[in-house]
């Protein structure tokens, strides 16, 4: 068809309302930049997972009209130059009106300032460390921070425990822990005996380990980012004999994350953790959200605390969306989020802080126990009911 002449039909076709019914009047762009390949890519395809089955399943949740389309950019890891260079194109070029996914740390912190110079708000739906909220006005999170995990943990385990040795993965999140879990651990009368920072990418963990094992201590408390670093240090954790030597292993619910429970065997039986979120969970909510993830995606990846960070964030953008009627205005978006409340995520209740704009939820003690055959983190109770970020906590006291 020349031009003109599809010009002119399409012309008579909108004079004759045949386009407007099936047009949407309103577009929402949302920018994603996430870690979708590499050494960590489990964290932006589990956030991804979680996202898209939010979306198929909540079509009604949008003003009629209202369309939503995602722009989607990979980091590829902890690549903050590359981050950053990817929100610049996102909202520059491709005129986003939200960014969102944001799995690491770095990548989040490098992204940070550029939410302030162009008023875009972003929805953080993994990046755990408590600082970054702090570094722009227009950053709402809808994870989790470390120190909401690791500083009850360090309580709990010092009612267990006399002497711990601490192993985390050597950048901001793995300080996060480390800091937070001595000070949770020491403040209730135990001993730090030893420490090892280790590094982010890689899948040995022997040596770091081992030297945790001839600390002696009485328990091992690790942080590594969620997926197969999980699986590594679990393996290192039984290869040295050390649950043979008694000596117990704990951490935040990244180091038992529950889909990679299957790659592990029965060695985490046993091993200790606190988290905000366990597949294993029986609140009803959590098992319609299993149960629609399985029926997604079948028994190839199991559902996670990364898939469920992708879940709840778009439910708190799709409420953004739909109070504004689709016409998304940065100050209200950040006004909306600031009074988020969900009483019924597969996590349990979670609200955003006002004053800080991050996640409050409840923590749970949990175990790696057999349950039907399989290995699952089951919740024993719950170490810190709407728990806000501690960090901050503290800091606002001094
Ligand atoms: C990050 C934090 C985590 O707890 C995790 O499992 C993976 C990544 C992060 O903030 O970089």
């Amino acid at each position: 068809m020349k031009t003109r002449t599809l010009l002119a039909t399409l012309a008579s076709a909108a004079a004759l309302g045949l386009m407007t019914s099936s047009a949407p009047a309103q577009t929402v762009r949302i920018g994603v930049i996430n870690t979708m390949s590499g050494p960590q890519s489990n964290i932006g395809v589990n956030n991804d997972m979680g996202m898209r089955l939010y979306m198929k399943l909540n079509q009604d949740k949008l003003p009629p009209g209202v369309k939503v389309e995602l722009v989607v950019r990979d980091d590829a890891g902890a690549n903050p130059d590359k981050a950053k260079q990817l929100a610049q194109e996102l909202i520059v070029r491709e005129k986003v009106q939200i960014l969102t996914g944001f799995g690491i740390t770095s990548n989040a912190m490098a992204v940070a300032p550029l939410t302030a110079e162009a008023k875009v708000p972003m929805a953080i739906m993994n990046a755990a460390a408590s600082v970054i909220t702090t570094m722009s006005p227009y950053i709402a999170r809808f994870s989790f921070t470390l120190w909401q995990s690791s500083y009850p943990l360090g309580k709990w385990a010092a009612t267990k425990y006399k002497r711990a040795f601490i192993a985390v993965s050597d950048y901001v999140p793995g300080h996060d822990c480390e800091e937070a879990f001595a000070k949770g651990f020491t403040e209730a009368g135990g001993e730090i005996v030893g420490r090892v920072r280790m590094p982010l990418i890689t899948l040995d963990y022997t040596p770091f380990m081992q030297r945790a094992k001839d600390a002696k201590p009485d328990v091992v408390f690790g942080f590594i980012p969620a997926g197969r670093f999980a699986t590594q240090i679990i393996k290192a954790y039984g290869d040295l004999g050390m649950d043979k030597a008694g000596i117990k292993f704990i951490g935040p619910g990244d180091i038992t994350t529950d889909e990679e429970l299957p790659s592990m065997g029965d060695v985490p039986i046993g091993v200790m953790t606190v988290h905000h979120y366990s597949a294993a969970a029986d609140r009803p909510a959590n098992k319609a959200f299993v149960a629609a993830w399985k029926k997604e995606y079948g028994d190839k990846i199991g559902a996670s605390f990364m898939g469920v960070g992708g879940w709840d964030a778009m439910d708190a953008i799709y409420y953004a969306i739909r109070e504004q009627k689709g016409k998304i205005d940065a100050d209200r978006t950040m006004e909306l989020w600031k009074n988020y409340k969900n009483p019924n995520s597969p996590r349990g209740p979670i609200s955003i802080d006002p004053e800080t704009r991050d996640i409050v939820q409840n923590e749970y003690l949990r175990e790696v126990r057999k349950v039907g055959g399989q290995t699952a983190n089951v919740e024993l109770e719950i170490v810190g009911n709407a728990t806000k970020d501690p960090w901050k906590e503290i800091n606002k006291k001094k």
